[in-house]
């Protein structure tokens, strides 16, 4: 419900660069005074007992990704960050975050079209991407997104032909030896070959701008940023000999979104700014971007999933002498409605986030018999585990567990197998982050 001191539209009454988002096209609820996160997501879950539906949900609290922005700005404030689609395509996080001024990194036609469409500007996209399909250059081409990355002698030809006034950025393959998600062997040219490389795009009548990096997601060093900006300034350097305008670098992604290595993204940024005043000094002139995904969005989602069923398996090798079932022989097995397949693909495929922690919505009482249980996703593939051996009280068909820090590669990466719907998304904001936002960007 829409509170009444929160009504004011941005751009409005007091005027404000939040102009593009207003309470009645933000996309987000914006929560009455005093409401949080969590009645929300009690009130919802009493909505949906009330009705016939136990369908999963996210709730996605924006007031977080607002947080992280000033974190961001505070620690780097030379860095502007292109926001990367592919890690959380919700509109609403993207209508926030253009709000607030993020540029954004688009891997695709598809990503290109979805940024378009919620009022982006062509300038402020980066077709981040080294190996595009030809008709998505043509498309970003007549939709004057110019900014483009590439690593090969054959992208460059698939440039000069669909899109020869494209502004490219020479992508570089950097030591990703301490993040948790490698990119360097799929992606990005080693420095002996970027002479090369610059010599082909210059016969080629090409314009490159300048040059991006990524050390891999989950990053849990620093230095690598550092050696990243060194390499840039040595490609800059043979770049403008060649006769290039260099004016842009591109740090890329990498910056954890939750855990010790994101308590850290103070530590991470002295280091980048440091480089950053060595190499490419303000009075360089040189435009300086990153293309972070996790770091905004990873705590921000909450999934909340139901029991939906629940066997009880005796363990029969630890049965009691008297063959009597006890609580140390009762393996519980729990069926989820969402899983593997669904948002928690990250199980899967992200190492930097595969061990997910649900928890009950309900009060836990510490006196409660905790069970060795399996919790299962819904569909018919054993891979579709959620958790082993995980100690928790009895649960019950219809209870509903939470799962806190489901914002990055959940909602983007997630299938229907088995036709079972997709977790539902409830973007939220509260009143006291909408007006301080408004008032703030008056
Ligand atoms: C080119 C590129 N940029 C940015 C990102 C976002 O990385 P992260 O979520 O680690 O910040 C990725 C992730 O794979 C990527 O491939």
């Amino acid at each position: 419900m829409m509170n009444k001191h929160a009504g004011r539209a941005p751009g409005t009454a007091n005027g404000s660069v939040m102009r593009s988002l207003s309470s009645e096209n933000c996309g987000f609820e914006i929560l009455d005074y005093g409401r949080t996160t969590n009645d929300f997501i009690d009130n919802k879950i009493e909505e949906l007992g009330s009705g016939d539906s136990e369908e999963p949900f996210y709730v996605a609290n924006l007031d977080r990704i607002v947080k992280r922005h000033v974190r961001w700005l505070t620690n780097l404030p030379r860095v502007k960050p292109f926001y990367a689609v592919k890690c959380n395509n919700t509109p609403a996080v993207l209508k926030m975050l253009s709000a607030l001024d993020t540029g954004f990194d688009c891997a695709s036609k598809g990503e290109i079209q979805q940024a378009l469409s919620l009022g982006v500007t062509p300038d402020k996209i980066i077709y981040a991407h080294t190996t595009k399909p030809l008709s998505h250059i043509r498309y970003a081409c007549a939709h004057g997104v110019d900014m483009m990355t590439f690593d090969s002698e054959d992208e460059l030809l698939k440039i000069s032909l669909c899109h020869s006034k494209a502004k490219l950025v020479l992508r570089i393959a950097v030591d990703d030896s301490k993040s948790l998600v490698k990119l360097s062997s799929k992606f990005g040219a080693r420095l002996g070959s970027v002479g090369r490389l610059l010599k082909l795009a210059g016969e080629l009548g090409l314009d490159v701008i300048g040059v991006s990096f990524h050390v891999g997601s989950g990053c849990t060093g620093s230095l690598p940023f550092k050696q990243g900006i060194a390499d840039a300034r040595h490609v800059f350097d043979l770049a403008n000999l060649l006769g290039f305008q260099m004016r842009l670098l591109d740090i890329g992604g990498g910056f954890s979104g939750i855990g010790e290595f994101q308590d850290k993204f103070e530590e991470f940024s002295e280091v980048i700014n440091g480089a950053l005043d060595e190499f490419f000094p303000p009075d360089s002139g040189v435009q300086i971007i990153a293309e972070p995904g996790r770091y905004y969005v990873e705590s921000a989602f909450t999934l909340a999933v139901n029991v939906m069923a629940k066997r009880v398996v005796i363990d029969e090798s630890s049965e009691s002498d008297d063959g009597e079932e006890n609580s140390s022989n009762r393996m519980m097995m729990y069926y989820l409605n969402d899983g593997v397949y669904g948002s928690m693909s990250c199980i899967v495929f992200d190492p930097a986030h595969c061990n997910l922690e649900p928890y009950l919505h309900r009060a836990v009482k510490s006196s409660e018999q905790r069970y060795r249980s399996v919790i299962w996703g819904p569909t018919c593939d054993c891979i579709d585990k959620v958790t082993d051996s995980y100690w928790i009280p009895e649960l019950h068909v219809g209870d509903w567990l939470l799962i806190d820090n489901m914002g990055a590669y959940s909602v983007s990466v997630s299938t229907d197998f088995n036709s079972f719907e997709r977790a539902h998304i409830y973007p939220v904001m509260t009143a006291e982050t909408w007006n301080t936002l408004n008032l703030t960007h008056t």
